[in-house]
């Protein structure tokens, strides 16, 4: 087993207009504020990952564009191993992202594009990439039989999985088993379990069931509550961290993930990588947008007392 992380996930140009409202079917109306940046939970894990001090080698496919020329930028600065494929048929993922300009609360269109077409013989090609780290990590951006595989290879090479249900797709009941930890947030868990989180207990109650379908531990966000870890050994509320006013929380989930992997790959214990999560989260989203939001392991380390 390695040292560093692995993540594989799609990398999408996040284009973010800021705007009092969303606009209602066949209306126009003006906005705030707008930028282009880094995003795609993959790619955003694995900046914040990489930013939190780990060693990260991100898989994905992009095209030959300036999308794919961003990606590129965004890897090199900050020091993620890119491990991609760049398709000259197909354009690199892009989001729309609305963000409202008093709460910062966010609505999102995801199209993958290259990253779409990631498929088992891509995962195949990375064989060696997953099974070289200590910790692996996916999401359900990229098509879930790509997803399954590599959580299969990782397995099989005894790294530590790390799978984040999101967006609430449909996969594999087989996927459960393979995961050490498996990452949904509210509506994500609500979608795999069948009835909504509203309490702890809630919360507990689903991570009984992702537990029954034989995940080693259900790591469930909570948004500004925070997380749920649960596990056979101990059920765990940590609270949010609060560091500041919050500006944006889109990509806090990918925050999350990413400095909780990156805690697990220092072999950290579950419940201090949750904290770790917590903060790098915190940080975040007192930050405007995804992967320029992501803190320094410096900056984390300063807000775990
Ligand atoms: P997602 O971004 O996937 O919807 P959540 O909203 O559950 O995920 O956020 C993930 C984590 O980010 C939370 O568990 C929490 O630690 C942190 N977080 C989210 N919103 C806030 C907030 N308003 N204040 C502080 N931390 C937050
Ligand atoms: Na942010």
């Amino acid at each position: 087993m390695g040292a560093g992380i692995s993540i594989l996930g799609i990398f999408v140009a996040d284009t973010a207009y800021l705007a009092p409202r969303m606009p209602a079917v066949g209306e126009t109306i003006t906005g705030s504020g707008f930028s282009v940046g880094p995003g795609g939970k993959g790619s955003n894990q694995a900046v914040a990952a990489a930013r939190a001090g780990a060693q990260v080698s991100f898989i994905s496919k992009i095209g030959r564009d300036t999308f794919g020329d961003l990606a590129l930028k965004t890897y090199s600065e900050a020091g993620v191993t890119p491990r991609l494929v760049i398709m000259d048929d197909q354009p690199t993922g892009a989001a729309f992202i609305y963000v409202n300009d008093s709460t910062g609360d966010n609505a999102i269109i995801v199209y993958a594009g290259a990253a779409g077409t990631i498929g088992i013989d891509d995962v195949e090609a990375a064989r060696q990439t997953i099974e070289q780290s200590a910790v692996f990590v996916t999401q359900l951006e990229q098509p879930a039989a790509a997803a399954y595989r590599a959580l299969d290879i990782a397995r099989r090479a005894g790294v530590v999985t790390i799978f984040n249900p999101a967006p609430a797709e449909a996969f594999p009941d087989e996927i459960y088993g393979l995961c050490d930890y498996i990452i949904p947030n509210e509506t994500e868990a609500a979608a795999l379990v069948g009835f909504p989180l509203n309490t702890l207990e809630d919360a507990k109650r689903a991570g009984d069931l992702l537990l029954s379908r034989g995940v080693g531990a259900a790591v469930i966000t909570l948004g500004a509550r925070g997380v749920l870890f649960h596990s056979a050994a101990a059920s765990v509320h940590v609270p949010a961290v609060t560091v500041g006013p919050v500006i944006d929380t889109t990509g806090a989930g990918d925050a999350f993930v990413g400095g909780f992997a990156s805690a697990l790959g220092r072999r950290m214990d579950p419940l201090g990588a949750v904290r770790f999560g917590c903060a790098t989260a915190g940080i975040a989203v007192t930050r405007r947008g995804t992967a320029p939001a992501m803190p320094t392991l410096a900056e984390i380390e300063a807000v775990i007392v």
